[in-house]
């Protein structure tokens, strides 16, 4: 087996990346005793998908990670599939003997017997020893149906006001909820979504949380987040929706009318993220992570010893715009440990044909940006750049569109419709823009305007590439203040 260094080609530095292998979506994702745990799909022979086991990574800041041995293993009712885990604070379950512990809630794929029929059915684990290990609950499986084939990621949380546990699960082209007092008898509450929102592809890995508009913890909606696998016809590939609306402990109303589609992101490695159980921030937020890559070429990204990365994590937040209300993102403030030498600006005119950022290097890097648009048409930068390669991320203030183009990122060549560029309506309220860029070894994230909108990409740039350029077209923007962190690398390998 080749040594994991952490220096690999295109290797991430600040997200969380499995030390060797395949990983795909985020899962049983729970706050206990001060840990945060992460759980991820996860083929520990091979760097394409295949027999799914839980990895399992442990973290008091949700940047550095301690790597686990794997938590689940297929066993005789299956390969691991998706779902979440919970901490039983009552015991519900009684595997605790009265104390609190934790019980993963899963989906166990195998396939009818003497039949190639797919069969997904859920089932429990439980961990006596802060999730260290694991044992399978002897009566799994705990919840199944005969007729629906893609039965699949439960997400479980406990709703106060009717004190019971709530499931979400994917059924096929739409969401079913199920109630339960003790985590294993589970009863069928109401189904969502057949006629609403996107059905571009299967609806895989729902979650629905409840959070304050505005901040004001009076005034709360639930949103229910729905990720939609690849389709061939489609040329997005596998993304995320969310609707908002109203929440009884067994149904779930929509705010919109059905055709209405709200992204969850709008580039295109965002893919099967949920949040975090049992995290209690005061201002009720909710924790995030996505798997930051993509169906449609997952199997193919050209890194070697190890396949995917996590999203950075994100805080989950509701705000009223003009638009109606849209669920916000926020990276999270322990990223801002990671900051090291920063290089400054404030008050500068940008005008065509100048890169005041000539001379200015970066390849993992925050780069935080608050610019007037004034009289320029379209204002951006272009970063990880080289003679031959460059990410650009811009506005548009004609079609008021915020874009990044990947089209000549780096290495590409893997799939067709890598190399794209994809825009979303951006605000620019009083002519102004803000701007939060990660940028790591093979990741772009942007944060538009505080996170009202956010554009998460793979890129696969050489090295080498670590040019910037601040440029600007039609006339002239002023960039009240600009700044860019070079950030400390998670596995201890720059400038410590
Ligand atoms: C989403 C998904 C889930 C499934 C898992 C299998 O990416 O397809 O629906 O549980 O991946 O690895």
């Amino acid at each position: 087996m080749s040594t994991i260094t952490y220096t690999e080609k295109y290797r991430p530095q600040f997200h969380f990346t499995p030390p060797s292998k395949w990983m795909n979506d985020p899962n049983g994702m729970v706050y206990f005793e001060g840990e945060y745990h992460l759980f991820y799909q996860h083929h520990p022979n091979g760097t394409t998908w295949g027999p799914m086991h839980w990895g399992h990574a442990i973290s008091t800041d949700l940047i550095h990670w301690e790597h686990r041995p794997i938590a689940l293993a297929p066993d005789h009712n299956g390969y691991i599939f998706s779902g979440s885990a919970v901490v039983d604070w009552k015991d519900s379950s009684g595997f605790f003997a009265g104390k609190a512990g934790l019980v993963a809630i899963f989906t166990h794929a195998d396939q009818y017997p003497n039949s190639d029929r797919p069969r997904q059915r859920q089932s429990l684990a439980y961990s006596l020893d802060k999730g260290r290990t694991w044992t399978m609950y002897d009566g799994n499986p705990v919840l199944y149906s005969e007729e629906i084939i893609d039965f699949r990621d439960p997400k479980v949380f406990w709703y106060e006001p009717k004190q019971q546990w709530v499931m979400v699960l994917a059924a096929g082209d739409r969401v079913h909820i199920y109630t339960s007092a003790n985590l294993k008898d589970w009863s069928f509450g109401s189904e969502f979504g057949s006629l609403d929102g996107s059905h571009d592809g299967v609806w895989e890995c729902p979650d629905l949380i409840e959070l304050p508009v505005n901040g004001d913890l009076k005034q709360t909606k639930w949103v229910l987040i729905v990720s939609i696998g690849d389709n061939p016809k489609f040329t997005e590939g596998s993304r995320t929706q969310y609707f908002t609306g109203s929440f009884d402990g067994y149904s779930f109303v929509n705010d919109s009318g059905p055709e209405t589609v709200l992204w969850l992101d709008h580039g295109r490695d965002n893919y099967a993220g949920v949040t975090w159980s049992d995290i209690n921030l005061s201002n009720q937020e909710k924790l995030f992570i996505g798997w930051m890559s993509n169906w449609k070429y997952a199997n193919h990204t050209p890194t070697e010893t190890w396949r995917s990365a996590m999203t950075i994590p994100r805080v989950l937040s509701l705000r009223e715009n003009a638009s109606g209300i849209r669920l916000m993102q926020k990276p999270v403030v322990e990223l801002e440990k990671l900051r090291q030498r920063s290089t400054t600006y404030k008050n500068i005119a940008v005008v065509p044909g100048k890169n005041i950022l000539s001379g200015i290097k970066g390849d993992i890097f925050e780069l935080i940006c608050e610019v007037d648009l004034a009289s320029s048409t379209e204002f951006g930068f272009k970063l990880r750049m080289s003679d031959s390669e460059e990410t650009v991320v811009g506005y548009n203030k004609v079609t008021g569109k915020f874009f990044v183009d990947r089209s000549n990122s780096g290495e590409s060549d893997f799939h067709g419709e890598f190399p794209c560029m994809h825009e979303v309506q951006a605000h620019s309220p009083n002519g102004k823009l803000k701007l939060q860029i990660f940028v790591d070894h093979s990741s772009i994230e942007v944060f538009v305007n505080d996170g009202e909108c956010v554009i998460t990409d793979q890129i696969f740039p050489a090295p080498s590439s670590t040019d910037m350029d601040m440029f600007v077209i039609g006339g002239e923007a002023k960039v009240e203040s600009l700044v860019i962190y070079s950030l400390n690398s998670i596995h201890g390998i720059y400038g410590i």
